[in-house]
């Protein structure tokens, strides 16, 4: 395999006008390893339509290796970007506090119990709980300080992720010791650092569920921005305030073209401890849901999720059985669903 025959495969691709879909000019390097080709574009934003038809093309022809396309800080590996029928789905909310974290550990495990293959990418910077909720505490991480250098290594040195619960699970956490410094937020260092563990992590998973950072500032309009997100799931608390915040995250995701799969209300009821019925406590605010978001699901108030959160024991696990899981299994089902018709299009359009 040489890079003359690389160029010739992206040239011979065409638009019905005759003209290239990526002309050669646009080709700044290739990278040629045994198992992994990277294609180095230049900066200009390519459509990913246009991306999935070379990457397509590229991957006929070369079947078992990894095809990756680079442009800019973009990274793209076929699909959404994360790969073909991969998706990285992100878990937002405005603000901290309304249960992204639990949310996003209680749909992995959901989604892991249908049948997925699940991992779990804790992005929170400034407090990632992800191995505190799912028992996970690794005594020296291997990879510390690694990621500084930022590179993506070839497939077989790829770290691998840990393993609970049968999800695959990184975190920040385990890369960046010290919460004192998380405090850089520079574009670069949260942009780097996201990109590297979607990238140069060993991955089994079809899908990568990121527990977001909070707030609307520069974290999230890189991760919208840089990473192959397939779309995203909003965690709100029903006070109006929350779902102002998600409102300006809805316009970023919305400027970027990331769909949104849905949303989980939360804590917007009390389960009774004597009958188990619902006790609404808040006037419920429809701000999200009249920009067209549709509800995924409701997670009433309930002590269990807390407590056994602190166990690292989700309660989706220690009560499979119960409303709580029973409700997450109606959020995983609608965002099969929404992945399922994902797929279906992209078939379509191939
Ligand atoms: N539905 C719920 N009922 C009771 N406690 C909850 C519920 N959802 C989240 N919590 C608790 O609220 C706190 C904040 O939740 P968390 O998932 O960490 O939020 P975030 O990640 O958005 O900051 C945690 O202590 C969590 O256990
Ligand atoms: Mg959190």
């Amino acid at each position: 395999m040489d890079e003359a025959r690389i160029r010739t495969l992206i040239a011979a691709l065409t638009e019905l006008d005759g003209s290239a879909v990526i002309p050669e000019s646009q080709i700044t390097q290739i990278d040629i390893h045994d198992d992994w080709i990277v294609v180095n574009l230049t900066e200009a934003e390519f459509p990913r339509a246009k991306l999935g038809r070379v990457h397509a093309h590229l991957a006929a022809a070369l079947p078992g290796v990894e095809i990756e396309l680079r442009s800019g800080g973009r990274i793209f590996r076929g699909g959404d970007g994360f790969g073909a029928r991969r998706h990285v789905i992100a878990v937002l909310g405005g603000k901290g506090g309304v249960g992204k974290s639990t949310v996003a550990v209680s749909l992995s495990l959901t989604l892991a119990a249908m049948g997925f293959r699940v991992g779990i990418l804790d992005a929170d910077l400034s407090g990632p709980d992800i191995p505190h909720l799912l028992g996970v505490h690794p005594k020296k991480d291997r990879a510390r300080g690694r990621w500084r250098a930022s590179a993506i290594h070839p497939p077989k040195e790829r770290r691998t992720a840990y393993e609970r619960w049968g999800l695959e699970v990184m975190s920040v956490g385990f890369l960046v010791p010290e919460r004192a410094a998380l405090a850089a937020t520079e574009r670069w260092l949260v942009a780097n650092l996201l990109r590297n563990l979607i990238f140069d992590v060993a991955w089994h998973a079809d899908i990568l569920v990121i527990d977001a950072p909070p707030g609307t500032g520069e974290e999230i309009q890189v991760m919208v921005r840089e990473l192959p997100l397939s779309g995203a799931v909003f965690v709100t608390t029903p006070q109006d305030l929350a779902q102002m915040d998600a409102e300006r995250t809805l316009s970023h995701l919305q400027q970027h073209a990331v769909p949104v799969i849905g949303m989980v209300q939360n804590m917007a009821s009390l389960t009774c401890p004597h009958c188990s019925s619902p006790i609404d406590l808040y006037a419920a605010s429809s701000r999200l849901q009249e920009a067209g978001v549709p509800v995924l699901g409701r997670i009433p108030f309930d002590t269990r999720l807390s407590v056994t959160a602190d166990r690292g024991l989700p309660l989706v696990l220690g009560d499979p059985r119960g409303p709580i899981a029973f409700e997450f299994a109606r959020i995983g089902g609608g965002v099969r669903r929404w992945l399922a018709e994902r797929d279906l299009d992209d078939s379509q359009a191939a």
